[in-house]
């Protein structure tokens, strides 16, 4: 989805109490709770685009705290101009998740959602896969000792692929197969896919 440069996102973003950028995120690490009005579950979505996933879910799930990490300003503004009013239990990282290992100490997500990422197609950019061994491995190290990972995708080869890398990381299949109804929540993208009738494929995995 094509997102033309908006001049103010920048600054805007850069000025919301609830965005953190990737570089302060770091000085967080391991005290992520104290973010928050209350100490519950820890829940990330990486790459939440224009938030309509995380936004619902922060407000549904009160007593889960969320952060949606996202990379472009233009995303995080959509994101903060879906809120009426911050959401006690919602933070926004801005930046590149291929920091992680530096942002989130050992065990201190619960669950990590991976909502349509970027497939990759081409063979030399494979490593930026946000499922690809190198990031499992991070999301290993983060992840609590029953921590999850949920997976979505339309792009059959990228779902294929990635479960290859899961089993060779060593993670547990706890779900898998084509979404047939939608969540009650679900991110832009799998609404647009829904329309068009794209099948959605879907797996969760364990730390073993
Ligand atoms: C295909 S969109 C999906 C957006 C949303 N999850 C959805 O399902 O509607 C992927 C998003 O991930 C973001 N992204 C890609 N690589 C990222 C990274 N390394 N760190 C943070 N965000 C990233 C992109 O900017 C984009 O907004």
């Amino acid at each position: 989805m094509r997102l033309r440069k908006i001049p103010e996102a920048r600054t805007v973003v850069g000025n919301s109490p609830i965005v953190i950028s990737e570089t302060d995120a770091r000085s967080q690490i391991n005290r992520w709770q104290q973010q928050f009005a209350a100490a519950q579950p820890l829940y990330l979505e990486i790459g939440c685009g224009r938030g309509r996933f995380i936004t619902e879910a922060a407000a549904a799930y009160p007593d889960i705290n969320w952060i949606g990490w996202e990379l472009r300003e233009e995303m995080l503004l959509l994101t903060l101009r879906r809120l009426e009013q911050p959401l006690a239990n919602l933070r926004l990282i801005w930046g590149d998740a291929a920091y992680i290992d530096q942002v989130f100490a050992a065990g201190e997500i619960d669950r990590i959602y991976l909502n349509f990422p970027d497939p990759w197609p081409k063979n030399r950019h494979a490593k930026r896969r946000l499922t690809s061994g190198c990031f499992l491995k991070r999301f290993r190290q983060i992840l609590a000792t029953d921590g999850q990972i949920f997976f979505k995708t339309d792009d059959k080869d990228f779902f294929l692929i990635s479960q290859e890398n899961f089993a060779a990381e060593n993670w547990q299949e706890v779900a898998a197969g084509i979404a047939l109804e939608p969540d009650m929540i679900i991110s832009e993208y799998e609404a647009r896919y829904r329309r068009q009738g794209k099948a959605i494929h879907y797996c969760q995995y364990q730390r073993r």
